[in-house]
């Protein structure tokens, strides 16, 4: 089959498969997206977009004709060889990945009929190492030996998926080295990316490995920024010069409240308990996941520097989502923070220019939300810039002096000028920052 005409399926139409989809469509594939949610698939049917994701509704919008969404599985296997799975592997109690969207769609997968081609499953979801083997003895066991397996895993980040798609690093392909693996490299084969042929398990292995080490950096840098801000070093500066160096790299070194969202946090720990589970003890990402969690209550302490007790205390909290450009509120600084202020006596106040619907789901009873950035700030005796959204950064803090009762204003993503607070008569605090 020529792949430009490869027709595929996407079962689960979250962030990943949706840009899955939409990215396959617009390279010229006929895309049968399918998700168990049927007020999500009307959504999507009538051209709405059900996730804040930039560029993203352009794309599904210019290629709707190639685009179809159901709850259905049958059009997908009728029509598709290949059937991409991005359901959600949320973590569980225990530290492990919950695989049960994932098991639930090997289940519902038929029989398949006498004579028919071959399907393949290829993985997007991030899902424990040794999983595309189990899932190989299930098929095995159901006698649905027809089906091969394909670890595709998916690299691109919240906020610029739709650029990640069309721009991947590289492109990683764990197959068994059958039909499936090449199909799946023809369809990435446009995009010109190098793509890393490999087996199942280290296919598997390389996206934990990678968002293992991305975590693993940015606790380095917000340890260091702590210890600069022990030592009066700048680790802005320090960043700067250690990037420099072609082995170390500029990316991810940018310190802050600790990294949040619906990956980092869950994979580390998936990974941590993937190898206790196997009997080896990672020690280096217990510190890691430790370092995260005090990073996200070191503002505290510096409000209570500045502020003394909290209680009584008015903070504002500029924006919520664990990052911008997203309104995606898993695992965001913000969540442990407003509640940590709260537990302090702090009357909190929070304003994100996208998030606030999914954060009123989350944040702790008692935070007050406002209509805007200057708004949030009335009467306020300290702000936290939480998520680095470009509207804070080009804040009037003339205005927002007006309005604050007090002066400090804690930069949590060191995105702030200091300078431009400081000519408003405002005490600036960083991380690490001198
Ligand atoms: C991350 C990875 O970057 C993607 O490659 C991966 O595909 C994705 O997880 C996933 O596994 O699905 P994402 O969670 O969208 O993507 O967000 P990032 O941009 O990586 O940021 C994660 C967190 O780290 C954010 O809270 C961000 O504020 C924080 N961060 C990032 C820092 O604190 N410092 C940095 O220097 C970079």
């Amino acid at each position: 089959m020529s792949p430009e005409r490869e027709p595929i399926g996407v079962i689960g139409t979250g962030y990943v498969g949706l840009v899955t989809a939409a990215g396959f469509a617009e390279l010229g594939h006929e895309v049968h997206g399918v998700d168990i949610d049927a007020d999500k698939v009307a959504r999507l049917r009538r051209g709405e977009v059900p996730i804040y994701e930039p560029g993203l509704g352009e794309v599904l919008a210019s290629n709707r004709e190639r685009l179809n969404f159901t709850t259905e599985l049958g059009p997908a296997l009728e029509r598709a060889r290949l059937l991409f799975v991005a359901v959600g592997t949320p973590p569980t109690y225990s530290g492990d990945a919950d695989l049960s969207a994932v098991h639930a769609v090997v289940e519902a997968l038929p029989q398949p009929s006498a004579g028919s081609d071959g399907h393949a499953l290829v993985m997007k979801s991030t899902v424990p190492c040794g999983t595309g083997t189990a899932i190989m003895r299930r098929f095995a066991e159901q006698g649905k030996g027809s089906f091969a397996y394909v670890s595709c895993p998916e690299f691109l980040k919240e906020g610029a998926a739709v650029e990640d798609f069309r721009h991947p690093n590289r492109v990683v392909i764990g197959d068994e080295a059958g039909w499936a693996g090449d199909a799946v490299a023809a369809l990435y084969e446009p995009l010109g990316a190098p793509i890393v042929r490999t087996d199942i398990a280290s296919a598997e292995m390389v996206k934990l490995a990678s968002n293992a080490f991305l975590s693993t950096k940015i606790s380095f840098i917000n340890e260091i920024a702590n210890v600069c801000e022990a030592l009066g070093a700048d680790v802005g500066e320090v960043a700067r010069g250690m990037g420099l160096d072609e082995r170390i790299g500029p990316h991810f070194l940018r310190p802050g409240i600790g990294f949040g969202g619906s990956c980092f946090p869950k994979d580390v720990t998936a990974l941590k308990q993937l190898a206790g589970n196997s009997g080896y003890h990672f020690q280096l990402l217990t510190a890691v996941i430790e370092v995260n969690e005090l990073q996200k209550r070191r503002v505290v302490g510096k409000l209570h520097r500045h502020l003394g007790s909290l209680v009584g205390r008015r903070v504002a909290l500029l924006g919520l989502a664990f990052k911008p450009n997203t309104d995606d509120m898993r695992e965001a600084s913000s969540l442990v923070l407003a509640a940590r202020l709260l537990a302090e006596g702090a009357l909190v106040r929070a304003y994100d220019p996208v998030a606030e619907e999914q954060a009123r789901a989350l944040m702790p009873a008692g935070v007050e939300f406002a209509d805007s950035a200057l708004d949030v700030l009335d009467g306020v005796d300290a702000a936290v810039l939480v998520t680095e959204w470009p509207e804070f950064l080009a804040l009037d803090w003339d205005a927002a002096a007006e309005r604050m009762s007090g002066t400090l204003v804690v930069d949590g993503r060191n995105a702030l000028d200091p300078e431009a607070l400081r000519r408003a008569g405002l005490s600036y605090e960083g991380i690490g920052r001198r």
